[in-house]
């Protein structure tokens, strides 16, 4: 499933203040590719992720999914797409606090219609890919910061999707536990086929993407 964005442009209005976070941005991801997205704070890399995933609309342009134009899907066809081919790995996880780690894992899969047996079958699986066997009935508080965003990454997994959209998954964890968390994204890349697009400050990511994508003003600059 390729992506394709084709000037893509996004304004935000507040009150009479224009924002344009995205000014006429282009570029192809091919199925299994590995891209980083770089660039400082308030360039366009949320805003970017958010139209990938089908989060948000632009204000003009487009974007194809599998050569579909999403931006004409209808909500429900969106959120349709959201479940069965993105997973999000979000700035500061966005895990249910009241759920534990099994929980998490088992939302969206729940959505999608699986039986509670099955979602549990595979939570376990997943989890347990990420190194979190013994942290099943864990509430997010009762994790540290590195197990948190484990969690976040078997959730992102959980409906197989074909996309992982990751925003800063490394930004506030200590370097060997960033490392663990590219060597996991690294492996969904190389041994899984997932298109993953991140959003990182770490130079150790976007390193190993085979795109490298530069924002800068809402631009792309490289
Ligand atoms: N909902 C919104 N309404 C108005 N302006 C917004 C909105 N969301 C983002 N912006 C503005 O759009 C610009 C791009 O924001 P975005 O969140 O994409 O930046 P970013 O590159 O992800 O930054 P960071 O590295 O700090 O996360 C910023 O100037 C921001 O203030
Ligand atoms: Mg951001």
């Amino acid at each position: 499933m390729d992506i394709e964005l084709v000037n893509v442009t996004k304004v935000y209005h507040l009150g009479k203040q224009e924002v344009k976070a995205l000014r006429s941005i282009s570029s192809t991801i091919r199925a299994g590719n590995f891209m980083s997205i770089m660039g400082p704070s308030g360039s366009g890399k949320t805003t970017l992720l958010n139209m990938i995933g089908a989060l948000d609309r632009p204000t003009s342009g487009y974007v194809r999914v599998g050569g579909k134009d999403i931006s004409e899907f209808s909500d429900r066809s969106r959120s349709k797409l959201r479940l069965s081919s993105f997973g999000f790995i979000f700035q500061g996880f966005y895990l249910l606090q009241n759920l534990t780690a099994m929980e998490n894992v088992m939302v969206p899969m729940r959505e999608a219609g699986l039986s509670r047996w099955d979602a549990m079958k595979r939570g376990k699986e997943l989890l347990s890919d990420v190194g979190l066997r013994n942290r099943f009935g864990h509430l997010p508080s009762q994790l540290s910061g590195g197990e948190q965003q484990r969690v976040s990454i078997a959730r992102s997994m959980a409906n197989d999707p074909a996309v992982i959209l990751a925003d800063e998954p490394t930004g506030e964890l200590d370097s060997e536990t960033s490392q663990n968390i590219i060597n996991i994204m690294r492996g969904l890349n190389r041994n899984g086929g997932k298109t993953i697009i991140v959003v990182t400050h770490d130079n150790e990511i976007a390193k190993r993407a085979s795109i490298r994508l530069r924002l800068k003003d809402g631009r792309i600059s490289n």
